[in-house]
């Protein structure tokens, strides 16, 4: 309904549009150069619905109780991460020692090897008997011992200050290493299915998939012994191979996913048990939500990974899907290159964004903003006689703050971009589900800034203490690496944050009173 009423909104309002207007598409990754594209969405769906979503999140790990760890000075910082870089890079324990080893790059495992998994401890006994759980019996199994998950006080790979609660967090972690598997389905041919695309602002989608389907900890060929289902599809090859340009109409996407389910629910018992919802998909491209409106299950039920985790739209919905961060991969081969940024003292700008104007808040922002004044440097596309002297990562570099405005859709790759370059992100979407955010606390690495406040942006970053700034300064450092991607995945980083928040909302699934008995 959504995209029938929309298109015929567009094709009123730009008839003209040559790239379908809901997409960023690939103008983002181009380093924020400038186009000729028309420059408004004017957002159809803008409805200012303040997060007024279901919280079906019987997992509680976001108690606000006080969090026994004190914040640690950026002194202590240092001694904590040299303090885990010294432990022995062998002692990474590999899951039952099946580890896969193919494709490895040398290049990204720039991070500190992270602590064996608990069950590296665990008797032989006690394991067989948690693996002989059904299904079921494991996630009832996980709730309860994320219920009663011991105090976590000064974990060399988790900095509790990120976190709502660490302890559940950790326990829920290690409940997923320990009993999570993943059935993947084998249907659906490549282009659209099976094939990774591992670069630009829509690489999760890619990068999730290639890890996913290389992986050997949770993936399962038993469908009875999974506790989730994936779909491995990628919305960003549905629309190379599916979107006639210019049409304006991604209703052959959705037709073709609709059919694609009901062909899996014909021909195995798993989609019609669960009505779909213990399958999961993961999208990052603007479309993906959109793409799923041909099919009611499809849409409702099943989790979804989602870049364009806009809570407005209905689709998404906040405590059951799963908002998926958006990182632009230049070279797949090295995803994690040319990381960091300055120290704060040669951090000389107070705030930076520069960016095609796409959607309703960045013209907003250069109205009011625009080349004004000198601490805030906010540009349309980064001009040439500025990028000739600074270039786009320098800038990030060099700015205590980087503004992260919507675009066409609620996300951003600048949130992760500034995450990198260890800028502190402000975010300026109202509907956005931030990433995570079901064991994230954004307000310990981020200020989040409503679209009415734009006026007063400047006023709002000064009143930041400088001590709270250099606070959430190093969490965004001690953040990074929840962030990274790596050809061969470590304990808690980016593909395992992606897959553990799935895993959340699978358990969230279990009825609390099974698990209270
Ligand atoms: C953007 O500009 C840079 C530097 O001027 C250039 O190298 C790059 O090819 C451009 N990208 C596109 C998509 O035009
Ligand atoms: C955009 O780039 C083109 C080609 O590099 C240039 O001719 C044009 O002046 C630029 N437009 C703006 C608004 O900077
Ligand atoms: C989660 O914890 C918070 C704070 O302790 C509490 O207010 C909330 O009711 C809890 N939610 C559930 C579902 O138990
Ligand atoms: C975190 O969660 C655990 C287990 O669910 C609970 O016992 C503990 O009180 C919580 N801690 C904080 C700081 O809220
Ligand atoms: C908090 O931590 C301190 C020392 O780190 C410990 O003595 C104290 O018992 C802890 N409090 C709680 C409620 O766990
Ligand atoms: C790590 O441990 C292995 C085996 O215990 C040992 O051979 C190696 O020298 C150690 N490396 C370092 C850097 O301590
Ligand atoms: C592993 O087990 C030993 C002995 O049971 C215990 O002392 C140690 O603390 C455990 N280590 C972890 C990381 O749980
Ligand atoms: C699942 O339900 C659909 C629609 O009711 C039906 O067509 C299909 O045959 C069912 N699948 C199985 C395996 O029974
Ligand atoms: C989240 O972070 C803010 C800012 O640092 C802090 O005031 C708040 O107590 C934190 N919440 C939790 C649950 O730790």
């Amino acid at each position: 309904m959504y995209v029938v009423t929309l298109v015929g909104y567009l094709l009123i309002q730009f008839g003209s549009l040559l790239i379908y207007p809901f997409c960023d598409c690939e103008v983002e990754s181009a380093i924020y150069n400038n186009t000729s594209r028309a420059t408004s969405r004017n957002s159809h769906f803008a409805s200012h619905n303040q997060l007024a979503v279901a919280q079906i999140v019987p997992v509680n790990l976001s108690a606000s109780a006080k969090q026994n760890q004190s914040v640690p000075e950026v002194g202590e910082i240092k001694q904590l991460s040299s303090r885990s870089r010294k432990k022995n890079r062998t002692t990474t324990h590999r899951r039952r020692g099946r580890r896969h080893r193919k494709n490895v790059e040398p290049f990204d495992e720039i991070t500190t090897p992270p602590s064996p998994p608990s069950y590296a401890n665990m008797s032989k006994e006690v394991l067989r008997q948690i693996w002989s759980l059904t299904p079921h019996e494991g996630l009832v199994h996980a709730r309860k011992e994320i219920e009663n998950a011991p105090l976590v006080q000064d974990d060399p790979d988790l900095y509790a200050p990120l976190f709502h609660n660490v302890s559940s967090f950790k326990r829920s972690y290690e409940m997923m290493e320990l009993i999570l598997k993943v059935y993947i389905y084998k249907e659906g041919k490549r282009p659209i299915f099976h094939q990774p695309h591992l670069q630009g602002i829509y690489s999760s989608e890619g990068w999730f998939m290639k890890l996913m389907e290389e992986n050997r900890e949770f993936v399962t060929m038993d469908p009875e012994k999974a506790h989730l289902f994936y779909l491995p599809y990628s919305v960003r090859q549905l629309q190379w191979a599916l979107y006639v340009p210019n049409s304006h109409n991604i209703r052959p996407l959705s037709i073709f996913l609709r059919n694609h389910v009901n062909m899996l629910a014909a021909k195995y018992p798993f989609w019609n048990r669960s009505h779909g919802s213990d399958h999961f998909l993961v999208a990052c491209h603007d479309w993906g939500p959109y793409t799923l409106n041909a099919h009611k299950e499809l849409r409702r039920n099943t989790i979804k990974a989602l870049c364009n985790a806009d809570v407005s739209e209905k689709i998404f919905i906040e405590g059951k899907d799963v908002s998926l961060p958006e990182t632009t991969i230049k070279n797949p081969t090295r995803p994690l290159r040319n990381l960091g940024g300055k120290r704060v003292s040669q951090r000389p700008i107070l705030a930076f964004f520069a960016g095609n104007m796409h959607g309703r808040v960045r013209p907003k922002l250069l109205k009011y903003w625009g080349d004004k004044d000198g601490d805030l440097r906010i540009y349309g596309p980064l001009p040439k006689r500025v990028s000739q002297k600074m270039s786009y990562p320098d800038h990030m570099k060099s700015s205590k703050y980087c503004i992260c405005p919507m675009g066409y859709e609620v996300n951003s790759p600048r949130i992760v971009e500034a995450i990198y370059y260890e800028c502190v992100p402000v975010i300026i979407a109202d509907n956005f589900a931030l990433p995570f955010s079901e064991v994230l606390n954004w307000s310990a690495f981020s200020v989040i800034v409503a679209e009415k406040d734009i006026p007063r942006l400047k006023k709002i970053l000064l009143e930041i203490p400088l001590k709270r700034y250099l606070v959430m300064q190093t969490n965004v450092k001690m953040l990074q690496k929840h962030f990274h991607w790596h050809s061969r995945p470590i304990r808690y980083d980016l593909f395992h944050m992606i897959l553990h928040s799935i895993w959340l909302s699978r358990l969230n699934q279990v009825q609390v009173h099974e698990s209270a008995q």
